[in-house]
């Protein structure tokens, strides 16, 4: 009875690479400048994927104390909530509020000619879902926020 065992492993194989293969794109790769816009305003990332990252280089010449930069990651409907509790929790927590639940991804703050960026399990989206990506810095959500597409 020792081949049904090994069938099933190697069974399991096929089936991991399989999903592995299906999954979709797992990076998101952002700009922001000193003008407080990203360059994107949509990207698809895949829930599928093991792990997603969200880069973000800051192309401006701005410190961070006047034109920082960052990527939070949330539902569509939390942003405004995020974003206005965001100035309370303040510079020193890269303005996302400690210990969040809403916040589901987010990098630290940067300035002009600094990069950033964070991972984290596909499966704390839900394809389908009405996501966004924008900037907690105090003000910037307004102009600086994309749609986030959620794909298997
Ligand atoms: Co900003």
């Amino acid at each position: 009875m020792k081949t049904p065992r090994r069938l099933l492993l190697a069974l399991a194989l096929v089936g991991a690479a399989g999903a592995a293969q299906a999954a979709g794109n797992c990076t998101v790769s952002l700009k922001g400048n000193d003008a407080m816009q990203f360059d994107l305003k949509e990207a698809t990332v895949s829930a599928g994927c093991a792990s997603i990252t969200v880069e973000l280089a800051h192309t401006g010449k701005l410190p961070a104390t006047v034109m920082g930069h960052n990527v939070v990651v949330s539902t569509t409907a939390d942003m405004a909530g995020v974003s206005r509790d965001a100035i309370r929790a303040g510079a020193a927590s890269h303005y996302v509020p400690a210990n969040d639940a809403r916040v589901i991804a987010h990098t630290s703050v940067v300035g002009g000619g600094q990069t950033t960026q964070v991972r984290f399990p596909g499966n704390r989206l839900r394809a389908g879902g009405d996501y966004s990506f924008y900037c907690s810095f105090p003000g910037h959500s307004a102009l600086m926020k994309g749609r986030l597409v959620v794909t298997r």
